[in-house]
């Protein structure tokens, strides 16, 4: 829950610095958004024109819960404002942080980090005052340090009064819980590269610090890395689980059990341990890449190999979802068939022309629920490989509808859960939206043509549905093709 505070001075005696926020997607709208909550002024800064606009009107351009409130109130309050005019927040502020996006390079495993170097180098060219550059993307070890010289550079060469100094301070936020990860982080990391840093960060993040919100502070390598460390290190949890997935769908066993007895030991710990289709989004898939390919860069191709495998585990995760879908199909097909003809031929195997005309019903397309995320996204990527293996394919997604249009606009996008299921031979759960979770087995059942569920996130209670005459087949838990069979 996000609570909108009485807006506390941020430092009683000496001014208040000013603040500008480079980029103003999920991270820096969120970042401009809440620093105004802590009681400060501050400048969002970005290349887009539509999105300042809406910004400016207090309109959120993306689904991000507890944020439309934060913006309206400080957007009328005055204390937030937004310009397309790097030079304005140049000439204004006296601390800009940098939230661009750093993505993956098209064809290439890299991160691109033009928007990061443009966004300095502007900056660096138009600032005449002291002035801190806080950069907040993630991006590769030994770019902060690149962009400290940079600053430097430019700033002699044009002459340009006034000390700057960089310094790096990765952000940890989660979709869907931005607000929440900015105003109240469970830590900051502050690399720094120069004595004045320090400072002025302190009293930006004095709330944070008053409540007893660790401070690490340290060097800009060691800044860097640690963003990419702790998302690698999820990665690398959520596709341990998911490679125990691979050996329970053949041998049997219970997934969840599994993954709740391992995290009871307090060293292991249960959250990201949960089995299913996999991670995607903005950060964790592009963040492994972009590490593997950084300490390629420098030689140490077999430091990070391993997450090579993490990021092959969470793909083949997709390839699963779809050979499940083939195979459930052809076992209820040869099912209905032996019905029909008392004993039926013997079965036939499983074949992926069985999705062709099959109305299959996807639930969900965002990468997680509470955002309308489509980057990477594995529940998209699944409904589109159905789609293309010939299934009449119908999405429905809370919020994520529209940005999944705009990357696959044939698949079919209904507006309700009712309208995705209606007739549908087989319905897959994609992401863990509430909705889904607490959907009714006997409405959904009245509408679909066969009581089939894949569950990719292992989110329904299968024995209440089955209760319900579903069959419902969890991902990383063994399909008995025979069990349809009898039941058929
Ligand atoms: C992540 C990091 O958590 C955050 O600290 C960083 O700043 C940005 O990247 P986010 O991308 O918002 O945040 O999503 P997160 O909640 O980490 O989930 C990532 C993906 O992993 C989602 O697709 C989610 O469905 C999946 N996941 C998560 C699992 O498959 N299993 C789990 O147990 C947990």
């Amino acid at each position: 829950m996000t609570e909108t505070t009485a807006p506390a001075a941020p430092a009683e005696q000496e001014a208040a610095p000013r603040l500008s926020v480079i980029g103003t997607g999920y991270l820096g709208a969120t970042h401009a958004a809440c620093m105004a909550e802590l009681g400060f002024e501050v400048l969002g800064v970005d290349v887009d024109p539509a999105k300042i606009e809406r910004l400016a009107r207090g309109e959120v351009p993306f689904h991000e819960p507890g944020l439309p409130e934060l913006l309206r109130t400080h957007v009328a309050s005055g204390r937030l404002r937004f310009t397309t005019d790097v030079a304005e927040a140049a000439r204004w502020a006296d601390v800009h942080f940098i939230g661009v996006g750093t993505p993956q390079k098209v064809g290439e495993t890299a991160a691109d980090l033009s928007y990061v170097d443009a966004a300095v180098a502007s900056l660096a060219a138009a600032i005449d005052r002291d002035a801190l550059i806080v950069g907040k993307s993630t991006v590769p070890v030994g770019t902060a340090r690149r962009l400290a010289e940079l600053v430097r550079t430019v700033r002699a060469e044009a002459g340009l009064p006034g000390e700057v100094e960089l310094a790096w301070n990765p952000e940890f936020l989660r979709e869907g819980f931005a607000v929440r990860d900015t105003l109240t982080p469970d830590r900051l990391v502050i690399g720094m590269h120069g004595p004045r840093a320090e400072g002025i960060l302190r009293r930006v993040y004095a709330r944070q610090l008053a409540a007893d919100t660790p401070w690490i502070s340290t060097d800009l390598e060691t800044a860097e890395l640690v963003k990419v460390a702790a998302n690698a290190f999820l990665a690398t949890k959520i596709s341990f689980i998911n490679a125990f997935s691979e050996i329970t769908e053949n041998v049997g066993g219970d997934i969840g059990t599994l993954a709740d007895a391992i995290g009871h030991d307090a060293r292991i710990g249960r959250r990201f341990l949960n089995a299913g289709v996999g991670f995607g989004g903005g950060c964790l898939p592009k963040d492994i890449r972009a590490l593997q390919a950084r300490v390629s860069e420098l030689g140490l191709d077999r430091t990070m190999r391993f997450l090579a495998e993490v990021d092959d585990i969470n793909l083949r995760r997709r390839d699963r979802v779809v050979d499940l879908a083939v195979q459930v199909l052809s076992a209820a097909r040869d099912g209905r068939i032996r019905r029909a003809e008392a004993s039926g031929p013997a079965p036939t195997p499983a074949s992926v022309q069985v999705l062709n005309g099959t109305r299959i019903a996807v639930l969900g397309v965002t990468f997680k629920p509470d955002s309308d995320d489509v980057r990477d996204s594995p529940a998209l990527d699944v409904a589109n490989r159905l789609y293309t293996a010939g299934a009449d394919v119908r999405v429905y997604d809370p919020e994520g509808n529209a940005n999944a249009a705009a990357r696959f606009p044939r698949l079919d996008y209904v507006d309700s859960l009712e309208a995705a299921v209606d007739g549908a031979e087989l319905t897959l759960l994609l992401t863990e939206w509430r909705q889904f979770r607490e959907m009714d087995p006997d409405a959904v059942g009245a509408r679909v043509a066969s009581r089939l569920l894949i569950d990719g996130r292992n989110v329904l209670d299968v024995a209440a549905w089955r209760e319900h005459g579903w069959d419902v087949i969890g991902l990383g838990h063994r399909f008995d093709p025979e069990r349809l069979l009898r039941a058929a």
